[in-house]
């Protein structure tokens, strides 16, 4: 019986990592994304998110409830240490221990990064049209320029190693085969999401006049 609730916890961990938290991630990067094109391209999405109906109720039920339990639940798994990768190589041992850091470092930079923007703005010290000049003057210290940069970094390594673990527990990659090619496609999103992220850090920090930028 408790096992049963243990494979159950495990399996609900897994798929939240991926839906809706990694969806999530993806669509967050996206909308940050649109910094590089200057503040009033980034203000535009974040209105249109603002926009969408229902959005604390959806915002506590798919994003801060699943965050929640993936974190309490991955702290736990993360301070068991059961190694029973005995299995793999020395590669994915390396991985599976990096999923594991990469998940404590995440969560004290998403805890840190929600009080810093989503806590202010429910408490109304900050207001959404003020969310650019916000994350410039956050970025504008060295350390907390750095501070994010690990933070994203982890949060996206965690996410695409953690699509590789996904495959296989869900029985989608089973030979060594795909579970090679597996790694090389979980890669590439690591790379393409960690320099989509990359880009608007740096947009937010050294923002560029758009209207000056295109003239001649
Ligand atoms: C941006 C937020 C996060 C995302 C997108 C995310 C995503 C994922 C994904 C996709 C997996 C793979 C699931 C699987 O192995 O089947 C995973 C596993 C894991 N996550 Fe997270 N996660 C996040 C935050 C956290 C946090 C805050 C912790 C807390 C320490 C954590 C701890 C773990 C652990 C320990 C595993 C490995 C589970 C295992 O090997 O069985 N994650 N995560």
């Amino acid at each position: 019986m408790a096992n049963h609730r243990h494979f159950f916890n495990r399996k609900l961990h897994s798929l939240l990592g991926v839906v809706p938290i990694g969806a999530f991630l993806f669509i967050h990067l996206l909308t940050n994304y649109y910094a590089t094109r200057g503040e009033a391209a980034f203000l535009d999405r974040v209105k249109i998110m603002e926009g969408l109906p229902f959005l604390a109720l959806v915002e506590l039920v798919f994003i801060f409830l699943p965050l929640l339990y993936h974190a309490i639940f991955g702290l736990y798994i993360a301070f068991q240490a059961k190694n029973n990768v005995g299995n793999y190589g020395y590669f994915r041992n390396v991985m599976f221990m990096l999923q594991r850091v990469t998940g404590v470092i995440t969560l004290i930079f998403v805890a840190w990064h929600v009080w810093e923007t989503k806590i202010q703005l429910v408490m109304g010290t900050t207001q959404a049209t003020g969310l650019f000049k916000l994350m410039n003057e956050i970025l504008a210290s060295p350390f907390m320029l750095a501070f994010y940069i690990v933070g994203l970094l982890s949060a996206v390594f965690h996410f695409s190693n953690g699509l590789w673990s996904f495959a296989v527990s869900w029985g989608i990659t089973i030979g060594p085969r795909s579970q090679r090619i597996s790694t090389y496609v979980t890669m590439v999103i690591f790379v393409l999401m960690s320099v989509m992220g990359l880009m608007a850090l740096f947009a937010f920090a050294h923002p560029v006049d758009v209207a000056q930028a295109i003239q001649p």
